[in-house]
């Protein structure tokens, strides 16, 4: 197993789910983080609370992966002594509603794609270049079964994760010469703010997609990827697939 102590973690979406279960994770281990969301307050807390807890450093930032200006002033505003980033943990993400193609509001195709595919990219142009000069690294972008399979309703959030799935797959081609990882984790259903975030707030209809389930935690997926982040440097899990056991794929699921 790979020693993370005192490697440097750059995690997007730090703020909730998926992003503060993988950092508190990572703290445990004794890597150094760099945490970044929008909600700046939340990861200031959870940078504070890792701090203290596991004595690592950190930096906190607020980040919109929106917004590539900002991307690359923040990542330009990174102190020297943190620039050699090892692992670049590509999470922030978003579905937005479960409408139809020919109903929805392209709103919420321009944000989810604003997000989850345009913010991915810019993140790791900004990044993965001072990976190849220092010849190490390994990216790791949170995909999903949506990666795999479209459903209805899911139209275009399946689309941004299908191209989050072609990016790694690519990315990994280009760099296999370089020491870099590229790995993608792409879970099934998991409890955390994306279904509130999906159905704009609406607590009752987030809560039904969970009924009669034992879903996927974040902790668990943070599981998942401290398994891909700690295999040894000849090693490489291009893409791990982690579903729920009574999810079978995007349509089957069985519920108490
Ligand atoms: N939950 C699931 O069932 C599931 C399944 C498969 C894949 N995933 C993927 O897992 C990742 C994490 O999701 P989650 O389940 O942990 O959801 P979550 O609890 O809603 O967390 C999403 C995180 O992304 C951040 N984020 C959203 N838009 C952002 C933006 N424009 N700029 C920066 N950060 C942004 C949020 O922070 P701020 O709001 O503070 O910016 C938050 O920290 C996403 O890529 C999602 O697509 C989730």
């Amino acid at each position: 197993m790979l020693s993370l102590k005192n490697k440097i973690v750059f995690i997007t979406g730090a703020s909730a789910g998926i992003g503060a279960a993988c950092a508190t994770e990572f703290a445990k281990v004794g890597a150094n983080l760099i945490l970044s969301a929008r909600r700046k307050e939340k990861v200031d807390e959870l940078a504070d609370k890792l701090r203290a807890e596991y004595g690592i450093k950190t930096l906190a930032f607020k980040l919109d992966v929106k917004d590539k200006a900002e991307i690359k002033a923040v990542i330009d505003a990174i102190p020297v002594e943190w620039k050699s980033i090892d692992i670049l943990l590509n999470n922030a993400g978003l579905g937005r509603g479960l409408n139809k193609v020919y109903e929805d509001d392209p709103e919420n195709w321009e944000e989810m794609i604003e997000t989850n595919v345009k913010g991915l990219l810019h993140v790791t142009r900004n990044i993965v270049p001072g990976m190849v000069l220092r010849g190490t690294g390994h990216v790791i972008n949170l995909g999903s079964i949506a990666g795999h399979m479209a459903y209805p309703g899911g139209g275009v959030y399946c689309a941004t994760k299908h191209a989050v799935k072609a990016i790694s797959d690519s990315m990994r081609m280009e760099l296999v010469d370089k020491n870099v990882r590229v790995s993608s984790v792409d879970p099934g259903m998991v409890e955390t703010e994306f279904s509130v975030v999906r159905f704009g707030g609406d607590e009752e209809r987030a809560k039904n997609v969970y009924k009669g389930v034992d879903p996927l935690t974040a902790e668990d997926i943070a599981d998942a990827v401290m398994f891909v982040a700690t295999r040894k440097p000849h090693v490489n899990i291009n893409e791990m697939i982690i579903m729920p056991s009574v999810q079978a794929n995007a349509f089957v699921t069985h519920r108490r």
